[in-house]
Parts: C-alpha cells; sequence; structure tokens
C-alpha cells in the first residue's frame, strides 16, 4: 500500500512561537523538510494549511501512524509537542462532544482508557492561563468521555491535553478560538536537546559561531541524516558540522584562514584549543578538514556531497577574502613559480573576495559537487526586501525554501535552500549578471547599508577596512558579542 492510501489521523503540532528568537518563519520550511525526509511525499494532503495562522503556534497535519509522527516530531527545532486529535470545537463542551464520537468510532482509543491503563488529563493554554479552579471547570466534560483506568498525575500510560488557543495578546478573560482535546505521542523534540550544544559550554567558539538553534534548523533544512556526506566551505570553528554530526553525518570542511584552522590564534602559552575539540567534546568523529580557498576549490570534480551548509563571510561579521595578490590587483604581472618560492610555511596573501562573487562561486560549487536530490542551505544578511532570483540561478539547482530572522534595523538573517536536480556537465554553470545593463543584487551591498546606511561599489564589500563603520557591538549568535573593537583580527 503506498502512503497515499493509508488511513491517516491528525495530529497537532505545538509549535515554538515569540521568545527572543524571531524564527516563526522557519516553523513551516523545516517540517515540510522533515516530513518530506521521512517520505511524506503528498504535502498538500499531510499539511492543512488553513488550519496555518502566523500568530498561533497550532498547526494541523495528517499521518498514517504515531510512529510516524513522533520520528517526524523528535526531529524538529521549532516544535514543542505533538499530538493526536481526539476532539475539537469553539467551546470545551464541542471538544469534549467530538472527542467522543471520535472514541466510539476508533477502536483503538479503547487501548488508552481501559482498566489496567492510568492516564492524567492536563490544560495548555495560549495567549491565556488558567486558575486551579479554572482548570478543574475546563476538565469537568472530559471526566466523562468513559476512563476505566485510574488517573496518574505524576507518571501516567497515557497523557492527554486540553489545548486552547486564544490569540498571542494575552488577556486573562478570553474566551478561546478554538478547544483541541488530544493525547500526547512526544515532548521530547530537538528542542529539548539543544542545551547540550548551547555555545556557552563549548571548548572552542568565535565571534561568528553559529548559533546552536540556528545550526539544527540548517541541517535539518540540509535533510542530514545518518550516513550523509556534509560539506562546509566556510567551515570556522565548525558549529554547522557538529549538527549535521549529532545526526551521524560524516562531515568535510573547509577554511581559508590557516591561523584558526591550525590553533595559531591564542597566546604563545596560552592551552591549545582548535575545532577538533568540540567533536571530541560532544564523542563525535573528528571531520575531514582542508586549509583552502572555496574560490578556488581543490576537490576532484564529482558529484560527493549529500549537503552542503554554511554561513559564508558577507563582511558583515565576518570579512570576505580569497587568495590572490594585491599587486596583481594593482595591475602588475606576476610570476606563478614566484608564489611557491616560500615553501610550505608560507600564507598566501589574500584580496577581497566581492560577496556577489561568492554567490556565483558558491552555487557553482552546489551545481557541481552536490549528488542529485542533495540540498544547499546557506545564510544570507539581507536589509529591506529581498527578491529570490537576485540569487545567482544554477541549471542544476531548484529554489526549495527560504525563511527569514527579523534582526533590528530592518536586517534580515536569511536562510536559503535548493535542491541538485540535475546531472552536472561541464560548462553549466550560473548566469553571471550583465554587469553593463544590470543593476549589482541587494545584498552585494548589505555590510554598507547595515553600517552606514550607504551605498558603495561592490567591490568594496569584501575589504576590511571597510570596518571603521562598525557599530560597536552586532547582536548575532548565541554568545555574548564582543565589541568591535576587541574582535581579533583575523578572517572569521
Ligand atoms: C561567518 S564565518 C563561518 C562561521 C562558522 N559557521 C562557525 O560556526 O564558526 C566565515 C568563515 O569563512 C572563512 N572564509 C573567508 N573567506 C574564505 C574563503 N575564500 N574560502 C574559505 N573560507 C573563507 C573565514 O575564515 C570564516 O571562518
Amino acid at each position: 500500500r503506498t502512503m497515499a492510501s493509508e488511513p491517516r489521523k491528525r495530529y497537532l503540532l505545538q509549535q515554538v512561537w515569540g521568545g527572543t528568537r524571531t524564527f516563526e518563519d522557519w516553523r513551516i520550511p523545516e517540517l515540510k523538510s522533515i516530513s518530506e525526509m521521512y517520505g511524506v511525499k503528498d504535502w498538500e494532503s499531510f499539511y492543512d494549511e488553513k488550519s496555518y495562522d502566523q500568530n498561533s503556534p497550532f498547526v494541523v497535519v495528517r499521518l498514517s501512524s504515531d510512529d510516524l509522527a513522533r520520528k517526524i516530531g523528535e526531529r524538529l527545532v521549532m516544535l514543542k509537542n505533538i499530538h493526536e486529535i481526539w476532539g475539537e470545537g469553539k467551546t470545551f463542551e464541542e471538544a469534549a462532544n467530538s472527542a467522543k464520537a471520535y472514541i466510539q468510532k476508533n477502536k483503538n482509543c479503547a487501548a488508552y482508557m481501559s482498566k489496567g491503563k492510568t492516564f492524567a488529563l492536563r490544560v495548555c493554554g495560549f495567549g491565556r492561563t488558567y486558575s486551579r479552579e479554572e482548570q478543574r471547570e475546563v476538565l469537568n466534560p472530559f471526566f466523562e468521555l468513559g476512563w476505566k483506568g485510574k488517573a496518574n498525575l505524576s507518571c501516567p500510560d497515557a497523557l492527554f491535553y486540553i489545548f486552547t488557543d486564544c490569540g498571542h495578546i494575552a488577556d486573562t478573560k478570553k474566551p478561546p478560538k478554538k478547544v483541541w482535546f488530544c493525547r500526547q505521542i512526544t515532548d521530547k523534540t530537538m528542542r529539548y536537546k539543544l542545551h547540550k550544544y548551547s555555545l556557552k559550554t563549548r571548548p572552542f567558539i568565535g565571534p561568528t559561531s553559529t548559533c546552536s538553534e540556528l545550526a539544527f534548523l540548517m541541517a535539518n533544512q540540509a535533510q542530514v541524516k545518518a550516513g550523509s556526506v556534509v560539506f562546509d566551505p566556510f567551515v570556522g570553528t565548525a558549529s554547522l558540522l557538529v549538527a549535521a554530526s549529532h545526526f551521524g553525518a560524516i562531515c568535510v570542511g573547509n577554511d581559508l584562514d590557516y591561523c584558526l584552522l591550525h590553533s595559531k590564534i591564542h597566546k604563545p602559552k596560552a592551552k591549545k584549543k582548535d575545532l577538533f575539540l568540540n567533536f571530541t567534546h560532544y564523542g563525535f568523529e573528528r571531520p575531514e578538514i582542508v586549509c583552502g580557498d572555496s574560490a578556488n576549490p581543490p576537490w576532484r570534480s564529482f558529484e560527493m556531497f549529500d549537503s552542503i551548509i554554511c554561513d559564508p563571510p558577507y563582511g558583515v561579521r565576518a570579512g570576505a577574502r580569497k587568495s590572490g595578490s594585491r599587486a596583481a590587483l594593482r595591475g602588475r604581472k606576476i610570476n606563478p613559480v614566484d608564489v611557491w618560492k616560500h615553501g610550505v610555511k608560507h600564507i598566501p596573501s589574500s584580496i577581497p573576495y566581492p560577496v556577489e562573487e561568492l554567490m556565483e562561486d558558491l552555487m557553482d560549487f552546489a551545481g557541481k559537487y552536490l549528488a542529485i536530490k542533495g540540498r544547499i542551505v546557506f545564510l544570507l544578511p539581507t536589509v529591506g526586501e529581498f527578491k529570490i532570483n537576485t540569487i545567482p540561478q544554477h541549471p542544476c539547482l531548484e529554489f526549495v525554501a527560504q525563511s527569514a530572522q527579523t534582526l533590528t534595523g530592518g536586517f534580515h538573517r536569511r536562510c536559503i535552500t535548493f535542491k541538485k536536480t540535475k546531472i552536472h556537465k561541464p560548462g553549466l554553470v550560473c548566469k553571471r549578471r550583465d554587469k553593463a545593463t544590470e543593476p549589482p543584487p541587494a545584498f552585494a551591498d548589505v555590510k554598507n547599508q547595515i553600517f552606514s546606511g550607504k551605498s558603495s561599489s561592490v567591490e568594496d564589500s569584501g575589504d576590511t577596512k571597510a570596518t571603521d563603520t562598525k557599530p560597536s557591538s552586532v547582536h548575532v549568535g548565541e554568545g555574548k558579542e564582543q565589541p568591535a573593537s576587541k574582535k581579533r583580527k583575523c578572517n572569521s
């Protein structure tokens, strides 16, 4: 039997809504990505679009089994819990009557209400809290459902919730817009495992380390699973690969910063720390790390990565550089043999890496090195309106999703996902902008827009000299941000 023909039950997802971080926009793309990873193909019949309200944490989906619901639920970062819906309505009585009908219709329900099984009923309101007395009143109609077992409040065999959605503006006396009576499937979601990966407890971090919530959201967007080969071309302190390792991926990273990778960023006598320490800390396999320039990838050409996840340096938090000679930039002729005469200890000089060029190289890299159905997931800071077609379009890649985190000053951090749909052939590259006739994309100049409000040439956007205009601090990332003046003068 195919999944589409299997009978389906309705499940209520209580997603993460509000709080200090503003990742609400990521909820549906994450749900779609993970459900697809677990074999849900027909999104339209899985997801009840009518149930979506951007101001509510509740979403309804249809699934063929509790096991599948548990698997999907336990993988999601933007989820608190998942429940099987037994009854619903606009009032508590309506929800209790609909639950009675559901119990009569579905023989499986009896197993959770039988004599040998203990149960507990709880009330949870969104936008409304219920006092003890009010809770007792709310529960009254649900005591009549025909329980045969005993109540056990601390460790029941089956846990039932009465959820109410009273709207996101808190008001103690508001009547609910919707009431659900549900049986809990799981509340052990990925969200509650994140504390282990907090940057505050990680042995090796830097000023641009990606916070764990974002890193796990990106790993979910990339559909990372056990055995996936995952690559981060701008690995930094490897936060994204730590998230991928949690799901059992084989990790490969690359960074231009020799000092960062070779632990030369600390004082000579200080205990040396590097990104590998993070992997031993969590008991993960060491990743394969290459010190190289993403503008000139050293990889043999074949479709070897299942996922590419990265937070490229756009010059906002980390300056984008690529290897090259400043003299050559000024027009002097360079003899390539001169570059190698320094021997292995030589660290090649670097020049600014314009953001637009970086994006073109990244999309070309994904088009060439991703396996078919593989995904590239990257972060992109934007200011104001953003159009997805301003990202360089590659003939082998198809746009999947974008979600935005709203930061201060009209500044967004977007997570963008593309999927490889076509086998790469020589000559298949991104369409380049015609610089004479087309204006530069808005993301190319984002650093200047954020820090000075002025616009400047694309060519300047990766230059670290422009850091003079930095404000005293930028609040991104999980740890406390250092003042700009104290930041290490390294690339990351
Ligand atoms: C925003 S940071 C990445 C942060 C990383 N996700 C983490 O958790 O630490 C960008 C990284 O890209 C590196 N980088 C800059 N230009 C590069 C290039 N051309 N090739 C490879 N890495 C580069 C920087 O050294 C920096 O470590």
